[in-house]
């Protein structure tokens, strides 16, 4: 073999092993031939939490983030963000380039004519209790989306995996909306394929009594949010949406476990849980209490730390500029005071320093969201809104990447060895 390969020596029996190494990775299966005894099944990795296991090949998104670089399909993060709109960024994410004009056409033409949902929908999310978190209900709602399409099951179908990616694309802000004005008990507002992808989804939020004065600075500030979380490679949501699908059931089930995962606090859900973070320090005075506080072990500073980028996010710079636009036109949110000072002081701390935490994507986006008028528990609904894409790409790539298979890992068990069931009259 030749040189990008790795030699190891099993210390239990002298025995040498060669093992290839390809695109910087070995494979696991290959440590299965490593046994001590036979019939041990051999060697095995373990990496709780995937802190270091490439789980698949992926020519979607790339992410440096010692450097903190992000790439959609080769392009920087800045320029698609600067430059493109969200339907443009999902069609680069789905079809792996940017689309021509009449590409982009046919594409937006084929989501218009998709917006409507069954009426029945209407109903289902009406049975919903009036305080339901938007997140349950969306999930809920997309899950059920498959009852509505059988047909979606056809995974291995080109043009039924289109139409459902059509479909996703078209529905999801209709849903989205519905659920925010169920919570705010206002009747649902139909879509209006006059209007563009944001404007229409914004429309059918804030309409009321026929009247909405779009504002088109809010309504590009919203793209560009959705076109900065649209896809993350590998994050826990992606991956739930790669394990559902690996079992082969349709992309509808399939996203809807996206949104379970990326409804909890550690990840989609940050965004809400900075909100009230925000709101329990209440002043500027007590950020420094609230800093020694995090360090003592008491929690954990929301919207700071990420897995991959062990620099600034990218897109938390970003954001920032956003936000600069948003409050220009909203006014200034007071929590911005807060969030600032609190960066301030964790990005000069030994503490937030040495473990390099800096803020995420999800530190200022909150009090975006809070400016443009969502409420809090509604800001991971718009998170799961821009990472649709990324979801649905991942899907397909795991689909005709002829490597994967139904995700299953295995597991190191540490229960006990065989015993016998006691009556229940004789346990102890
Ligand atoms: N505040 C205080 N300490 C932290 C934080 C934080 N936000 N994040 C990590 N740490 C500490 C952690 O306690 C640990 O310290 P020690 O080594 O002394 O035990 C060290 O930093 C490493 O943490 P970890 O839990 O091993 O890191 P991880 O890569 O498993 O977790 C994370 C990544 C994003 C879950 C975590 O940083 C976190 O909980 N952040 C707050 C929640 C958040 O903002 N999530 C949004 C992530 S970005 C958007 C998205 O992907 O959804």
């Amino acid at each position: 073999m030749g040189s990008e390969t790795l030699t190891v020596v099993d210390n239990r029996t002298g025995r040498e092993y060669t093992l290839p190494i390809e695109d910087g990775t070995i494979r696991a299966t290959d440590l299965g031939q490593i046994s001590a005894v036979e019939g041990d099944g051999g060697l095995m990795s373990y990496d709780p939490a995937y802190l270091n296991t490439s789980s698949c090949r992926s020519a979607i998104t790339y992410i440096d983030g010692d450097a903190g670089i992000l790439r959609y399909r080769g392009y920087p993060i800045e320029q698609v963000a600067e430059q493109a709109t969200f339907l443009e960024t999902a069609y680069l994410l789905l079809e792996g380039e940017l689309p021509t004009a009449p590409q982009l056409a046919a594409w937006e033409d084929d989501i218009r004519t998709h917006t409507y949902v069954h009426t029945n929908f209407a109903k289902f999310l009406d049975g919903f209790r009036y305080d339901a978190h938007p997140m349950g209900m969306l999930l809920g709602a997309v899950g059920a989306l498959s009852t509505f399409y059988p047909d979606a099951k056809q995974i291995g179908d080109a043009e039924s995996r289109y139409l459902q990616r059509v479909r996703l694309m078209a529905k999801l802000p209709t849903i989205a909306a519905w659920v925010f004005r169920h919570s705010r008990g206002l009747p649902f507002v139909y879509p209006r394929n006059d209007l563009g992808y944001i404007g229409n989804f914004v429309n059918m939020t804030f309409e009321i009594g026929g009247r909405h004065e779009p504002n088109l600075v809010l309504q590009r500030s919203l793209e560009i949010l959705l076109i900065l979380h649209a896809d993350h490679e590998q994050n826990c949501s992606t991956s739930a949406v790669r394990g559902v699908g690996s079992s082969n059931v349709d992309p509808f089930s399939a996203v809807s476990a996206g949104i379970a995962a990326l409804y909890g606090p550690l990840h989609g859900g940050a965004n809400e849980a900075v909100l009230r973070m925000l709101d329990e320090i209440g002043d500027i005075a007590n950020v420094p209490d609230f800093i020694e506080h995090v360090k003592g072990g008491g929690g954990r500073l929301m919207g700071f730390g990420h897995r991959v980028y062990k620099s600034y996010d990218p897109r938390a710079k970003l954001i920032k500029q956003v936000a600069d636009q948003v409050f220009a036109e909203t006014g200034l949110n007071p929590k911005l005071e807060i969030a600032l000072e609190l960066e301030r002081i964790a990005l000069e701390d030994e503490y937030f320093v040495s473990r390099k935490l800096y803020p995420n994507v999800d530190f200022y986006s909150g009090l975006i969201y809070q400016a443009m008028g969502y409420p809090t528990d509604y800001f991971t609904v718009l998170f799961a809104l821009g990472r649709l894409p990324g979801w649905i790409a991942q899907w397909e790539e795991m689909l005709s990447d002829p490597e994967q298979k139904i995700s299953r890992p295995r597991q190191t068990y540490t229960g006990y060895d065989v015993r016998d069931v006691v009556p229940i009259d004789a346990r102890g």
